[in-house]
């Protein structure tokens, strides 16, 4: 693994959009997988600031997204596809047809699992993975387990991951208590993956990632198995 510390968070979300960025040049069009949560805002920042100058592309870009809450669909506010849509989507020239993020109403979690597997696969998989980490070791929402599940799937969200996410939230009470999330097949099936995180808090998680046991108990861990990731850590908020 790669590691870069950066000086603060800006500098950390402009070394994650030249790496997408130089990935859009040179494949326009290319297959993004993106990740959701505060870390990846200021790197969508950066990509509108570049495309609004006239630096980037993304008409014949695709993207898959990692999860999605179960039971919001992508008009509630509190929903992955309607933070997508304001913190990138609707900001560049994408075409929202080539956008893909799991559909948390589905009637039946499991087909929309394989469903979203089959879509990853028959784009040819992802060019570059953005992903964050939660406090827990958790990408995407694959929650420390006793197994890493391969396919994408439905998941009970862990009490830490429910109170990080509360923030967003009008309260506790309103954090869907379920996910689902793209698994490992997905995830480590992409060519080049790019992990950010930034403040003292994450320190610990990153390092215990990075040089602790492969082990699900911090899923992070598997991504020591991959060969291109490049972690981008601030220890600035
Ligand atoms: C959520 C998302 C993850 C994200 C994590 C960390 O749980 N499902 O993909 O990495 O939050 O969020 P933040 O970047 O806000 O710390």
């Amino acid at each position: 693994m790669k590691y870069i510390e950066a000086g603060n968070y800006e500098e950390m979300s402009r070394i994650a959009a030249d790496m997408i960025a130089e990935q859009i040049s040179g494949k326009p069009d290319c297959v993004l997988g993106l990740a959701t949560g505060s870390t990846p805002v200021g790197t969508y920042k950066e990509l509108i600031r570049r495309y609004e100058a006239g630096k980037l592309d993304f008409s014949k870009v695709r993207s898959v997204n990692l999860d999605e809450y179960i039971g919001l669909d992508g008009t509630n506010d509190q929903s992955y596809r309607y933070f997508m849509d304001h913190n990138l989507f609707d900001h560049v020239n994408i075409d929202k047809k080539n956008t893909n993020v799991p559909n948390g109403k589905a009637a039946d979690p499991v087909k929309e699992g394989a469903r979203y597997d089959e879509l990853v696969a028959s784009l040819g998989g992802t060019d570059i993975q953005i992903l964050g980490i939660g406090h827990d070791g958790h990408i995407g929402f694959n929650e420390p387990d006793d197994v890493f599940y391969a396919a994408t799937h439905e998941v009970e969200l862990d009490d830490m991951t429910i109170d990080a996410n509360a923030r967003f939230f009008e309260s506790r009470d309103k954090v869907p208590t379920k996910a689902i999330t793209m698994g490992m097949w997905a995830i480590m099936q992409a060519k080049k993956i790019i992990l950010i995180a930034s403040g003292p808090d994450k320190k610990e998680i990153v390092d215990k990632f990075m040089h602790g046991p492969v082990t699900p108990r911090v899923p992070a861990s598997i991504l020591q198995c991959h060969r291109d990731v490049t972690v981008i850590y601030s220890p600035n908020k």
